[in-house]
């Protein structure tokens, strides 16, 4: 009796999946003959600006989510990490969920890079489901606790972007000025890092997390300059633990590290120290200065919500506020999708039409963005709402691997925005200045907006 029920429901987001492709597809069509006709670059290039950007990838995966819901191309997309060269695409919720937590299907692919990286030791990310995974995160917990995260973190953050925006005469170049020095801070004033400079620490992490990431064709030189980065990265941090036993004891996230190394804890020895806290610096800096961009740059292309997020920034409403930063990101999430590699002979969707036969060694991309746009599961997907629940948000990974830091980005990132959204008739730069400029990396590193004062 429940099926009968439940039957009319189903209908209708079986009915929403299907106009969601069918308007995905007329959307396509459309960025395509604007493509041929449009002006500046090859066609080529003008047609991946458009199905590359934001709305083209949510576009693209509402056209898969209802064709090809786990599409098995014959094709290699990653160099950088092994593979057979057949990458899977997997768009619905359910199976998105379903790949990252089979952790005995679909492992992790970053060892060799992570390694790479520290000289010789794997760091938990590159890890698979192990007592060592366990160890190692376990410890990492014991040092950057989450009471942390309302006692010393949001504090700081509060605190120094305020300082910024204070400061800054009516404009603003967000990631220099403001996002980028806030993240390395953190670094400074609670992990006790902050590298020899804080244009060094960003050059680093940014570097790094390119390479472990988003270098999927594996360029040389990136390799190149990642390498000499990590040598550099490492024989500073050598150095810095060095100088910190020397130096009196001190509560930050590497002083808790040294305690637990004097005490003999398994896995804590200088090196493992070392190695553990570079693979957390390349998670913080780049990614949440990154984030925070890319939600101010949704907000202010969303007129209503944006004068919203400013109303609530200046009320203090902290909660409406964080609500308008993470429905904008899950629009434009910082990671689309979490590929993972298969372990073994397996299949995606046992028992359902969609089923497909996974080979060994295969690359299988499960894209978190398509996921929340899931009519099957998400409400009113296409829509902006500020009244989602939590668990809507699959902004910083799913299962075992989710974001070690997924409760400071959840404090850090309405934090880091509130200052400026408050300011007076908050705006774009004019022209070019005003959008995100990459400058040749794949994080925004300039991005200018005015104010009044
Ligand atoms: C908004 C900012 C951030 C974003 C978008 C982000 C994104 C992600 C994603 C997508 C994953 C999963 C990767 C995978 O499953 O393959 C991940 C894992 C991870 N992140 Fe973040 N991250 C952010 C901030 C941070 C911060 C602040 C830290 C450090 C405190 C951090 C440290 C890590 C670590 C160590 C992992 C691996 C977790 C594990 O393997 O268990 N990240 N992050």
């Amino acid at each position: 009796m429940q099926w009968l029920l439940n039957l009319p429901t189903v209908l209708w987001r079986r009915l929403l999946l299907i106009l969601q492709g069918l308007w995905a597809l007329l959307w396509l069509i459309a960025s395509g003959i604007g493509a041929l006709f449009g002006s500046g670059g090859t066609i080529a290039s003008r047609l991946g600006a458009a199905i590359g950007g934001a709305a083209g990838q949510r576009h693209v995966f509402a056209l898969l989510r209802l064709l090809q819901p786990n599409l098995v191309l014959n094709r290699r997309t990653i160099l950088a990490y092994p593979n057979n060269g057949i990458t899977a695409i997997a768009s619905r919720h359910a199976d998105v969920t379903d790949i990252l937590t089979r952790d005995a299907d679909f492992g992790v692919v970053y060892a060799p890079r992570m390694e790479a990286i520290t000289a010789g030791e794997n760091f938990f990310l590159g890890m698979q489901d192990s007592p060592r995974y366990t160890r190692d995160t376990s410890n990492m917990r014991l040092v950057v606790r989450r009471d942390d995260v309302p006692a010393i973190i949001t504090p700081y953050v509060t605190r120094a972007a305020a300082g910024v925006v204070a400061i800054v005469p009516g404009a603003i170049d967000v990631p220099q000025a403001l996002t980028q020095p806030v993240a390395a801070g953190l670094l400074d004033q609670y992990f006790g890092t902050p590298g020899p400079s804080e244009a060094a620490i960003a050059e680093w992490t940014t570097l790094l997390f390119w390479y472990l990431f988003i270098d999927l064709q594996a360029d040389p030189d990136l390799d190149a300059r990642a390498t000499a980065a990590a040598a550099r990265f490492r024989e500073w941090m050598d150095g810095h633990i060095a100088e910190r036993r020397a130096a009196p004891p001190k509560d930050d996230v590497l002083g808790r590290c040294l305690a637990m190394g004097d005490a003999g804890l398994p896995g804590m020895t200088d090196r493992d120290i070392r190695n553990n806290l570079i693979g957390l610096l390349i998670g913080e800096l780049p990614t949440l200065s990154a984030t925070a961009n890319l939600a101010l740059d949704e907000l202010l292309d969303r007129p209503q919500p944006f004068a919203a997020a400013c109303a609530a920034a200046r009320a203090g409403d902290d909660a409406t506020l964080a609500a308008h930063v993470f429905e904008a990101l899950r629009f434009r999430p910082l990671n689309p999708i979490v590929y993972r590699r298969a372990m073994h002979d397996t299949v995606i969707a046992g028992g359902k039409l969609r089923r497909r036969r996974i080979v060994k060694d295969s690359i299988v991309m499960a894209s978190n963005l398509s996921a929340m746009f899931d009519p099957l599961v998400i409400p009113d997907a296409t829509a902006f709402r500020i009244d989602r629940p939590w668990e809507t948000y699959m902004l910083w990974g799913y299962g075992m691997h989710a974001c070690f830091g997924a409760h400071i980005n959840r404090a850090v990132l309405p934090a880091l925005l509130k200052p400026l959204l408050a300011q007076p008739n908050l705006r774009r730069a004019s022209g070019a200045r005003g959008q995100i400029d990459q400058a040749g990396t794949p994080f925004p590193q300039h991005f200018h907006l005015e104010f009044d004062l």
